[in-house]
Protein backbone atom coordinates (compact mmCIF):
# COMPACT_ATOMS: atom_id res chain seq x y z
CA UNK A 1 0.00 0.00 0.00
CA UNK A 2 0.54 3.33 -0.39
CA UNK A 3 1.72 4.03 3.36
CA UNK A 4 3.33 0.95 3.78
CA UNK A 5 6.20 2.19 0.96
CA UNK A 6 6.36 5.09 3.26
CA UNK A 7 7.26 4.31 6.28
CA UNK A 8 9.73 1.28 4.77
CA UNK A 9 12.20 4.41 3.19
CA UNK A 10 14.87 5.88 4.97
CA UNK A 11 13.94 9.31 5.34
CA UNK A 12 10.93 9.73 7.77
CA UNK A 13 8.65 11.24 4.89
CA UNK A 14 9.99 8.59 2.53
CA UNK A 15 11.10 10.74 -0.63
CA UNK A 16 14.40 9.58 -1.49
CA UNK A 17 13.82 9.78 -5.16
CA UNK A 18 12.31 13.04 -6.82
CA UNK A 19 11.26 13.78 -10.52
CA UNK A 20 10.86 16.91 -12.06
CA UNK A 21 9.11 17.88 -15.71
CA UNK A 22 10.39 20.57 -16.98
CA UNK A 23 14.18 21.87 -17.42
CA UNK A 24 13.36 25.70 -17.63
CA UNK A 25 14.53 28.24 -15.09
CA UNK A 26 12.13 26.88 -12.12
CA UNK A 27 12.94 22.72 -12.97
CA UNK A 28 16.11 23.08 -12.68
CA UNK A 29 16.19 25.78 -9.85
CA UNK A 30 14.29 23.01 -7.94
CA UNK A 31 16.14 20.05 -9.20
CA UNK A 32 19.25 21.61 -7.59
CA UNK A 33 17.82 22.95 -4.32
CA UNK A 34 16.04 19.37 -3.81
CA UNK A 35 19.69 17.67 -4.77
CA UNK A 36 21.63 20.29 -2.37
CA UNK A 37 19.15 20.88 0.34
CA UNK A 38 16.96 17.88 0.88
CA UNK A 39 19.85 15.05 -0.44
CA UNK A 40 17.36 13.93 -2.71
CA UNK A 41 18.43 11.91 -5.98
CA UNK A 42 16.61 14.16 -8.79
CA UNK A 43 15.20 12.86 -12.60
CA UNK A 44 15.07 15.63 -14.74
CA UNK A 45 12.17 15.39 -17.86
CA UNK A 46 11.69 17.64 -20.65
CA UNK A 47 10.56 17.37 -24.05
CA UNK A 48 13.51 18.83 -25.54
CA UNK A 49 16.89 17.17 -24.38
CA UNK A 50 18.89 20.56 -25.32
CA UNK A 51 17.04 22.36 -22.51
CA UNK A 52 18.23 19.56 -20.06
CA UNK A 53 21.56 19.56 -20.97
CA UNK A 54 21.62 23.77 -20.61
CA UNK A 55 19.88 23.18 -17.25
CA UNK A 56 22.56 20.66 -16.33
CA UNK A 57 25.48 23.55 -17.54
CA UNK A 58 23.79 25.86 -15.21
CA UNK A 59 23.70 23.30 -12.34
CA UNK A 60 27.45 23.07 -13.06
CA UNK A 61 27.66 26.92 -12.67
CA UNK A 62 26.01 27.34 -9.54
CA UNK A 63 27.47 24.01 -7.69
CA UNK A 64 31.18 26.19 -8.72
CA UNK A 65 30.09 29.12 -7.64
CA UNK A 66 29.37 27.26 -4.28
CA UNK A 67 33.34 26.06 -4.51
CA UNK A 68 34.51 29.41 -4.86
CA UNK A 69 32.62 30.82 -2.27
CA UNK A 70 33.86 28.31 0.28
CA UNK A 71 30.18 27.11 1.04
CA UNK A 72 31.27 23.63 -0.56
CA UNK A 73 34.35 21.70 -0.89
CA UNK A 74 34.96 19.57 -4.92
CA UNK A 75 33.57 16.84 -3.34
CA UNK A 76 30.34 17.62 -1.87
CA UNK A 77 29.80 19.72 -5.40
CA UNK A 78 30.49 16.49 -7.17
CA UNK A 79 28.08 14.57 -4.98
CA UNK A 80 25.43 16.94 -5.21
CA UNK A 81 25.90 16.92 -9.12
CA UNK A 82 25.72 13.44 -9.20
CA UNK A 83 22.29 12.89 -7.67
CA UNK A 84 20.64 15.07 -10.74
CA UNK A 85 20.35 12.76 -13.54
CA UNK A 86 18.66 13.09 -17.27
CA UNK A 87 15.51 11.19 -18.09
CA UNK A 88 15.60 9.66 -21.37
CA UNK A 89 13.26 10.16 -24.02
CA UNK A 90 10.38 8.17 -23.34
CA UNK A 91 11.42 7.50 -19.46
CA UNK A 92 7.87 7.65 -18.27
CA UNK A 93 6.93 4.85 -20.69
CA UNK A 94 9.75 2.51 -20.17
CA UNK A 95 9.78 2.36 -16.15
CA UNK A 96 12.65 4.84 -15.82
CA UNK A 97 10.26 6.86 -13.13
CA UNK A 98 9.06 3.29 -11.59
CA UNK A 99 10.87 4.40 -7.66
CA UNK A 100 9.90 7.84 -8.04
CA UNK A 101 8.43 8.87 -4.65
CA UNK A 102 7.53 12.58 -5.41
CA UNK A 103 7.02 14.45 -9.09
CA UNK A 104 6.81 18.14 -9.47
CA UNK A 105 5.61 19.46 -12.50
CA UNK A 106 7.56 22.72 -13.54
CA UNK A 107 6.60 23.30 -17.42
CA UNK A 108 4.87 26.34 -18.62
CA UNK A 109 1.38 27.89 -17.83
CA UNK A 110 -0.60 26.00 -20.19
CA UNK A 111 -3.50 24.13 -19.38
CA UNK A 112 -3.91 21.56 -21.48
CA UNK A 113 0.00 20.22 -21.60
CA UNK A 114 -0.37 20.66 -18.19
CA UNK A 115 -3.08 18.34 -18.14
CA UNK A 116 -1.81 15.51 -20.22
CA UNK A 117 1.23 15.58 -18.30
CA UNK A 118 -0.60 14.96 -14.77
CA UNK A 119 -2.54 11.82 -17.12
CA UNK A 120 0.68 10.26 -18.14
CA UNK A 121 1.96 11.13 -14.45
CA UNK A 122 -0.96 9.35 -12.89
CA UNK A 123 -0.17 6.32 -15.42
CA UNK A 124 3.27 5.59 -14.73
CA UNK A 125 4.15 6.76 -11.69
CA UNK A 126 4.34 3.95 -8.58
CA UNK A 127 0.73 3.76 -6.68
CA UNK A 128 2.42 6.31 -4.03
CA UNK A 129 4.34 9.01 -5.57
CA UNK A 130 2.25 12.36 -5.09
CA UNK A 131 1.72 14.13 -8.18
CA UNK A 132 2.69 18.39 -7.12
CA UNK A 133 2.34 21.40 -9.46
CA UNK A 134 4.46 24.12 -9.56
CA UNK A 135 1.52 26.21 -11.15
CA UNK A 136 1.63 29.55 -10.23
CA UNK A 137 -1.75 29.92 -11.55
CA UNK A 138 -3.83 27.32 -12.61
CA UNK A 139 -6.50 25.35 -10.44
CA UNK A 140 -4.93 22.06 -8.66
CA UNK A 141 -8.53 20.95 -8.37
CA UNK A 142 -8.65 21.16 -12.08
CA UNK A 143 -5.48 19.62 -12.30
CA UNK A 144 -6.26 17.06 -9.93
CA UNK A 145 -9.17 16.15 -12.12
CA UNK A 146 -6.86 14.96 -14.96
CA UNK A 147 -5.04 12.86 -12.80
CA UNK A 148 -6.56 9.68 -13.69
CA UNK A 149 -4.31 6.39 -14.37
CA UNK A 150 -5.17 5.74 -18.05
CA UNK A 151 -5.01 2.07 -18.13
CA UNK A 152 -7.24 1.12 -14.80
CA UNK A 153 -9.09 4.47 -15.06
CA UNK A 154 -8.29 5.32 -11.81
CA UNK A 155 -8.57 8.50 -10.43
CA UNK A 156 -5.24 9.65 -8.39
CA UNK A 157 -6.71 13.53 -7.56
CA UNK A 158 -5.77 12.74 -3.88
CA UNK A 159 -2.22 12.34 -4.59
CA UNK A 160 -2.14 16.08 -6.11
CA UNK A 161 -1.08 19.03 -4.47
CA UNK A 162 0.25 22.12 -5.30
CA UNK A 163 3.91 22.91 -4.55
CA UNK A 164 4.64 26.55 -5.76
CA UNK A 165 8.39 28.00 -5.57
CA UNK A 166 9.58 31.45 -6.56
CA UNK A 167 12.41 32.80 -8.79
CA UNK A 168 15.09 32.32 -8.15
CA UNK A 169 14.53 28.94 -6.23
CA UNK A 170 18.13 28.70 -4.71
CA UNK A 171 17.50 32.04 -2.93
CA UNK A 172 13.76 32.88 -2.68
CA UNK A 173 12.53 31.24 0.69
CA UNK A 174 8.99 30.23 0.05
CA UNK A 175 7.28 27.38 -0.98
CA UNK A 176 3.53 28.32 -1.13
CA UNK A 177 1.45 24.85 -0.80
CA UNK A 178 -2.05 24.71 -2.44
CA UNK A 179 -4.41 21.60 -1.71
CA UNK A 180 -6.90 20.69 -4.04
CA UNK A 181 -10.41 20.15 -3.19
CA UNK A 182 -9.79 16.51 -3.82
CA UNK A 183 -6.14 16.33 -1.92
CA UNK A 184 -5.80 14.21 1.00
CA UNK A 185 -4.95 15.83 4.30
CA UNK A 186 -1.72 13.04 4.54
CA UNK A 187 -0.38 14.02 0.89
CA UNK A 188 -0.59 17.56 2.25
CA UNK A 189 1.67 16.90 5.42
CA UNK A 190 4.42 15.27 3.27
CA UNK A 191 4.90 17.80 0.84
CA UNK A 192 4.88 20.46 3.47
CA UNK A 193 7.94 18.54 4.90
CA UNK A 194 9.83 17.94 2.43
CA UNK A 195 9.48 21.78 1.14
CA UNK A 196 10.76 22.45 4.61
CA UNK A 197 13.48 19.79 3.75
CA UNK A 198 13.92 21.86 1.09
CA UNK A 199 15.04 24.70 3.17
CA UNK A 200 11.65 26.84 2.38
CA UNK A 201 9.27 28.21 4.83
CA UNK A 202 5.39 27.20 3.93
CA UNK A 203 2.68 28.91 3.21
CA UNK A 204 -1.07 27.47 2.68
CA UNK A 205 -3.58 28.76 -0.04
CA UNK A 206 -7.05 28.07 -1.48
CA UNK A 207 -7.35 26.91 -4.35
CA UNK A 208 -8.36 30.30 -5.90
CA UNK A 209 -7.14 32.20 -8.42
CA UNK A 210 -3.22 33.45 -7.95
CA UNK A 211 -3.32 31.89 -4.56
CA UNK A 212 -1.60 34.22 -2.08
CA UNK A 213 1.39 35.32 -3.76
CA UNK A 214 -0.23 36.40 -7.20
CA UNK A 215 -3.23 37.53 -6.31
CA UNK A 216 -1.64 40.28 -4.44
CA UNK A 217 1.58 40.37 -6.65
CA UNK A 218 -0.04 41.08 -10.23
CA UNK A 219 -2.44 43.49 -10.00
CA UNK A 220 0.68 45.59 -8.22
CA UNK A 221 2.91 44.80 -11.29
CA UNK A 222 -0.39 45.87 -13.52
CA UNK A 223 -0.85 49.06 -11.56
CA UNK A 224 2.68 50.07 -12.14
CA UNK A 225 2.51 49.41 -15.86
CA UNK A 226 -0.78 51.22 -15.98
CA UNK A 227 0.79 53.83 -14.11
CA UNK A 228 3.13 54.08 -16.73
CA UNK A 229 0.81 53.59 -19.95
CA UNK A 230 -1.15 56.76 -18.48
CA UNK A 231 1.89 59.11 -17.93
CA UNK A 232 2.23 59.03 -14.06
CA UNK A 233 5.60 58.51 -14.40
CA UNK A 234 9.02 57.30 -15.76
CA UNK A 235 9.80 53.71 -15.66
CA UNK A 236 12.95 54.76 -13.69
CA UNK A 237 10.87 56.61 -11.49
CA UNK A 238 8.35 54.28 -11.16
CA UNK A 239 10.57 51.48 -9.80
CA UNK A 240 13.18 54.01 -7.77
CA UNK A 241 9.79 54.86 -6.10
CA UNK A 242 9.17 51.27 -4.73
CA UNK A 243 12.86 50.28 -4.34
CA UNK A 244 13.74 53.03 -2.06
CA UNK A 245 10.48 53.88 -0.83
CA UNK A 246 9.36 50.52 0.16
CA UNK A 247 12.22 49.04 -0.21
CA UNK A 248 11.66 46.38 -2.64
CA UNK A 249 14.58 44.46 -3.56
CA UNK A 250 13.31 45.33 -7.40
CA UNK A 251 10.77 47.77 -9.08
CA UNK A 252 7.71 46.87 -10.02
CA UNK A 253 8.75 47.02 -13.83
CA UNK A 254 11.94 45.11 -13.22
CA UNK A 255 10.73 42.24 -11.73
CA UNK A 256 7.73 42.43 -14.40
CA UNK A 257 10.37 41.66 -16.60
CA UNK A 258 12.25 39.23 -14.70
CA UNK A 259 9.04 37.38 -14.14
CA UNK A 260 8.36 37.45 -17.69
CA UNK A 261 5.90 39.74 -19.37
CA UNK A 262 3.87 36.69 -21.17
CA UNK A 263 3.56 35.08 -17.55
CA UNK A 264 2.27 38.06 -16.02
CA UNK A 265 -0.13 38.99 -18.38
CA UNK A 266 -1.78 34.95 -18.28
CA UNK A 267 -1.61 35.30 -14.72
CA UNK A 268 -3.97 38.31 -15.02
CA UNK A 269 -5.98 37.40 -17.16
CA UNK A 270 -6.73 34.11 -15.18
CA UNK A 271 -7.65 36.00 -12.30
CA UNK A 272 -9.50 38.25 -14.71
CA UNK A 273 -11.71 35.15 -16.34
CA UNK A 274 -11.99 33.41 -13.24
CA UNK A 275 -13.66 35.88 -11.11
CA UNK A 276 -15.12 38.28 -13.47
CA UNK A 277 -14.29 41.00 -11.76
CA UNK A 278 -12.88 44.41 -13.69
CA UNK A 279 -10.21 45.21 -11.24
CA UNK A 280 -7.77 42.26 -12.73
CA UNK A 281 -8.13 43.64 -16.11
CA UNK A 282 -4.54 43.14 -17.73
CA UNK A 283 -3.06 46.75 -18.88
CA UNK A 284 -3.72 47.34 -22.20
CA UNK A 285 0.27 48.12 -22.64
CA UNK A 286 1.13 45.25 -21.04
CA UNK A 287 -1.13 43.21 -23.48
CA UNK A 288 0.96 45.00 -26.05
CA UNK A 289 4.30 44.35 -25.26
CA UNK A 290 3.83 40.77 -25.33
CA UNK A 291 2.43 40.61 -28.99
CA UNK A 292 5.35 42.43 -29.68
CA UNK A 293 7.76 39.51 -28.30
CA UNK A 294 9.14 42.04 -25.83
CA UNK A 295 8.58 39.55 -22.72
CA UNK A 296 11.42 41.15 -20.30
CA UNK A 297 14.99 39.45 -19.85
CA UNK A 298 14.39 36.22 -21.73
CA UNK A 299 13.97 37.97 -24.80
CA UNK A 300 16.04 40.54 -24.36
CA UNK A 301 13.92 43.16 -24.15
CA UNK A 302 10.76 44.45 -22.05
CA UNK A 303 10.78 47.42 -20.20
CA UNK A 304 14.23 47.44 -20.15
CA UNK A 305 16.58 46.51 -22.28
CA UNK A 306 19.10 43.24 -21.85
CA UNK A 307 22.50 42.46 -23.24
N1 LIG B 1 20.26 31.20 -8.96
C1 LIG B 1 20.96 31.01 -7.81
N2 LIG B 1 21.41 32.02 -7.05
C2 LIG B 1 21.18 33.29 -7.47
C3 LIG B 1 20.48 33.57 -8.66
C4 LIG B 1 20.01 32.44 -9.43
N3 LIG B 1 19.32 32.60 -10.56
N4 LIG B 1 20.41 34.92 -8.81
C5 LIG B 1 21.04 35.44 -7.76
N5 LIG B 1 21.52 34.48 -6.94
C6 LIG B 1 22.24 34.62 -5.68
C7 LIG B 1 23.60 35.22 -5.88
O1 LIG B 1 24.56 34.25 -6.19
C8 LIG B 1 23.86 35.88 -4.53
O2 LIG B 1 24.30 34.88 -3.59
P1 LIG B 1 25.33 35.23 -2.38
O3 LIG B 1 24.63 36.20 -1.49
O4 LIG B 1 25.58 33.91 -1.74
O5 LIG B 1 26.54 35.80 -3.06
C9 LIG B 1 22.48 36.36 -4.10
O6 LIG B 1 21.54 35.56 -4.85
C10 LIG B 1 22.23 37.82 -4.38
O7 LIG B 1 22.41 38.03 -5.78
P2 LIG B 1 23.03 39.36 -6.40
O8 LIG B 1 23.97 39.99 -5.45
O9 LIG B 1 23.53 39.01 -7.77
O10 LIG B 1 21.79 40.30 -6.71
P3 LIG B 1 20.73 40.97 -5.75
O11 LIG B 1 21.24 41.19 -4.37
O12 LIG B 1 20.25 42.10 -6.54
O13 LIG B 1 19.59 39.86 -5.65
C11 LIG B 1 17.58 38.88 -6.40
C12 LIG B 1 18.98 39.34 -6.78
C13 LIG B 1 17.70 37.76 -5.35
C14 LIG B 1 16.92 38.34 -7.65
C15 LIG B 1 16.80 40.11 -5.77
O14 LIG B 1 16.84 41.18 -6.67
C16 LIG B 1 15.35 39.80 -5.46
O15 LIG B 1 15.03 39.21 -4.44
N6 LIG B 1 14.42 40.22 -6.38
C17 LIG B 1 13.00 39.92 -6.26
C18 LIG B 1 12.74 38.52 -6.74
C19 LIG B 1 11.31 38.12 -6.64
O16 LIG B 1 10.43 38.85 -6.22
N7 LIG B 1 11.04 36.88 -7.07
C20 LIG B 1 9.73 36.35 -7.09
C21 LIG B 1 9.10 36.58 -8.43
S1 LIG B 1 7.46 35.94 -8.51
C22 LIG B 1 7.66 34.29 -8.83
O17 LIG B 1 8.72 33.79 -9.03
C23 LIG B 1 6.46 33.44 -8.82
C24 LIG B 1 5.37 33.70 -9.74
O18 LIG B 1 4.41 32.94 -9.66
C25 LIG B 1 5.34 34.74 -10.78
Amino acid sequence: SPACKRSLSTDADGIDKVAVIGAGQMGIGISYVAAKTAGVDVLISDRSAQQITKGLQFVDTLLGKEVKKGKMNNEEANRVRSRIKAASENGLQDGEFAEVDLVVEAVSENLAVKQTIFSQLATHLPPHAILASNTSSISLSTLAASAIDQKTGQSRARQVVGFHFFNPVPVMKLVELIPALQTDPSVLDTARGFAERMGKTVTQSADTPGFISNRLLMPFINEAIIALETGVATKEDIDTTLKLGMNHPMGPLTLADFIGLDTCLSIMEVLMRETGDSKYRPSVLLGRMVSAGYLGKKSGQGFYTYT
